[in-house]
């Protein structure tokens, strides 16, 4: 298969077009560098079946393919708020372009949609049937309410143009080429460790998350991509286990064997209290469900900071 993957030198996007290509396709990746890198990609950037193109998916693309992996989108707060009328035009006419592409080519698309389109639930944990909490006009509204629009017009698609869509839902994810200054919880905490300085809390600690391993969330990007057309989504991936933030400060402290301590901050506005994904869906339709326990998939992401820190 000749497959697009927009974003493709982001986090996810890597690990993404690695599989793919692994898998025997023909993989072409679409990136503007916003906050991907071509570092994530050195090992495929020589290999027949890869090809790498430098656009902004705001605008539109013309090329053929049969399947899209939609992830072009800064994921960290202070990336997406760094520019934030950009965020949502790369959410909303990234979606309308590469939709466009998927009617025009007939091709399969899915998006990397969002925990995010929850807000700060009032359901917990959260299932696809939630329509979220989730504020207009503050600082998260570029990327939640973007995510939320990209949602909307993926499935007006699917019902005016019969494009073959796919809506994941993605929950925090963590793994080897998260970005070490992207603000994101387990990337701060591993990088703070490293350099022996404080692991920076905001509020108490007592807030939860639920961290899933970038290996088990490609794994079932992959299967979900390949099931029957009726199964659209959305669907939440993540893994179900809640941690609270004090608990993964400590465990980062214990795995690095540094001699950090824990500082506590003031809570940013809108930061979700609690955040944990309801997989049954994931787990009826696709037999998806995370495997790698938060121990071993944090030895694996410690590594990968140690390498590049050196
Ligand atoms: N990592 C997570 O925990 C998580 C959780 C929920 C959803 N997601 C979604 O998954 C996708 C990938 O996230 P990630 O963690 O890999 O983030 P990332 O920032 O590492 O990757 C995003 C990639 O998109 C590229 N990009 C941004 N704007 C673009 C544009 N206009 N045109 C072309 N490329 C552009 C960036 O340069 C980067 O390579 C995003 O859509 C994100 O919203 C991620």
């Amino acid at each position: 298969m000749r497959i697009l993957v927009t974003g493709g030198a982001g986090f996810l996007g890597s690990h993404l077009c690695r599989e793919l290509v692994k898998q025997g396709n023909e993989v072409i990746c679409v990136d503007n560098f916003y906050t991907g890198s071509k570092n994530n990609l050195e090992d495929l950037l020589t290999h027949k079946n890869f090809e790498l193109i430098r656009h902004d998916i705001t605008f539109p693309l013309y090329i053929e393919i049969d399947q899209i992996y939609n992830l072009a989108c800064p994921a960290s707060p202070i990336h997406y708020q760094k520019d934030p009328v950009q965020t949502t035009k790369t959410s909303v006419h990234g979606a309308i372009n590469m939709l466009g592409l998927a009617k025009r080519t007939g091709a399969r698309i899915l998006q990397a949609s969002t925990s995010e389109v929850y807000g700060d639930p009032e359901v917990h944990p959260q299932v696809e049937s939630y329509w979220g909490k989730v504020n207009p006009i503050g600082i998260r509204s570029c990327y939640d309410e973007g995510k939320r629009c990209a949602e909307t017009l993926f499935f007006d698609y699917w019902r005016q143009h019969h494009t073959e869509i796919k809506v994941l839902r993605i929950f925090n994810t963590y793994g080897p080429h998260m970005h070490p200054d992207d603000g994101r919880v387990v990337s701060n905490f591993i990088v703070q460790a490293l350099n022996n300085s404080d692991l920076t809390i905001y509020g108490d600690g007592s807030q939860t998350r639920s961290f899933c391993y970038v290996d088990d969330l490609i794994r079932g990007m992959i299967n979900f991509m390949s099931s029957p057309v009726a199964l659209t989504g959305p669907i939440n991936m993540g893994n179900p286990s809640e941690f609270t933030i004090l608990e993964l400060a400590e465990k980062v402290i214990r795995l690095t064997g540094s001699r950090s301590k824990i500082a506590f901050r003031n809570l940013p506005q809108d930061d979700p209290k609690q955040r944990k994904p309801d997989i049954s869906l994931a787990s009826r339709d696709l037999g998806w469900g995370p495997t790698t326990e938060l121990e071993e998939g944090l030895i694996e992401t410690i590594k990968y900071f140690r390498s590049i820190q050196k």
